[in-house]
């Protein structure tokens, strides 16, 4: 049935208003997933950034195609929106063979994989993603597959069970996970070369920036694409979540360029500052330095301080906060930094032992 149009507008306005919560997420939600399918880089070469995994990549690449062997297994590690899919789409392009994809908390049983492995054929790439989530059986048989291209295939139940053994073709297992201290021992020991992803560098979100505005047909003037980088988090998929809020206000309320006034004035209307923090970041600092004196303050009483619950504060503003040198958390609680101070636009306190340099 055909909505009537003021029902469809209100949907339209939950989803943006639920998306503006969260800009600066790193995780990916639905309104992503539709737009960076179109902003993937599909080869090495396009891949920005990243110089010492895109250097140790194409090397582990080009060994293989003169071996003329599938690539050893690719362990892909490191925090949300860098990067770990496209590097994943980009290993099956340039091995040649297709790509298979799955994730950990997909593959319950061990025989969800055993289906996935028997349908694989030479040259494939297996993509898992989350593979720290894993259900145990199934990373069991994983390292199986990994070590030896085998997998048994149980047939029956109980005593009359019989494990059937499976010769798979060589293949490549391509892991990516955000919390590679999860992944047990065996697993990550399987893998020959393990590439760890770090945070961007303002001058290559700039070019991540430029070419994904190129892409959605839009032409981003320096000044802006710095604006935008420098409160990006040093994540691409933050920088151009940010891009697509600018082109909206440029095509809304402005002349449609994507200039420096678009790029202030959207981030000014969606609050987000010039060191990348929004408005429950700013809160959290802002009781710790003005109402508990920079701290050390506990964590529920930071929660309450700013209306929030502990595990909100904890795992949303808290992460970014720390990363960025403004605020420590200590044994005995929460502590701003001086730059947090100074962020705010406040005069640190002088009495030692109240702020943590
Ligand atoms: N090096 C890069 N150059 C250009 N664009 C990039 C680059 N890395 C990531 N991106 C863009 O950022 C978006 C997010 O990247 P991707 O989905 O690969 O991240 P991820 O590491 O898999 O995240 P998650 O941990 O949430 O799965 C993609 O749309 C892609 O366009
Ligand atoms: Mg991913």
């Amino acid at each position: 049935m055909r909505c009537s149009a003021p029902l469809c507008s209100t949907s339209v306005v939950v989803a943006v208003a639920e998306h503006e919560d969260h800009l600066l997420a790193a995780e990916a939600d639905e309104l992503d997933r539709a737009a960076e399918a179109a902003l993937r880089p599909r080869r090495l070469d396009e891949f920005i950034g990243q110089p010492v995994v895109r250097d140790q990549l194409s090397l582990v690449l080009d060994a293989a195609n003169a071996r003329s062997k599938p690539p050893d297994h690719v362990l892909l590690a490191g925090p949300p929106g860098l990067g770990k899919t496209t590097l994943a789409m980009i290993i099956a392009g340039e091995v040649g063979g297709s790509l298979k994809i799955t994730s950990g908390p997909a593959v319950q049983h061990a025989g969800d994989l055993a289906a996935i492995l028997s349908s694989v054929q030479e040259q494939d790439v297996l993509f898992i993603d989350e593979i720290h989530r894993l259900a145990r059986p199934a990373e069991e048989m994983l390292y199986l597959a990994m070590e030896d291209f085998r997998v048994d295939v149980v047939v029956g139940k109980g005593p009359g069970a019989t494990a059937i053994p499976l010769t798979l073709p060589p293949f490549t297992v391509v892991g990516a996970t955000t919390r590679s201290g999860l992944l047990p021992a065996p697993l990550r020991d399987r893998f020959g070369f393990t590439a760890h992803m770090d945070f961007y560098s303002e001058a290559e979100l700039e070019l991540v920036l430029t070419r994904s505005a190129r892409l959605l047909g839009a032409e981003l003037q320096p000044e802006a694409a710095t604006q935008i980088a420098s409160r990006a988090r040093g994540t691409p998929r933050i920088a151009n979540r940010l891009l697509r809020r600018v082109q909206d206000w440029a095509q809304v309320r402005g002349t449609g360029a994507l200039d420096l006034d678009a790029a202030m004035a959207a981030l000014d209307v969606f609050e987000v500052d010039r060191r990348g923090l929004d408005r429950l970041d700013r809160a959290v600092l802002r009781a710790l330095c003005e109402r508990f004196g920079g701290g050390p303050t506990g964590l529920t009483t930071v929660a309450v301080a700013v209306g929030e619950e502990p595990e909100t504060v904890e795992t949303v503003a808290e992460p970014f906060l720390v990363r960025e040198g403004l605020m420590v958390r200590t044994p005995r609680g929460r502590v701003a930094t001086a730059a947090a101070f100074s962020h705010l636009g406040l005069t640190p306190p002088t009495s030692p032992g109240m702020l943590w340099e």
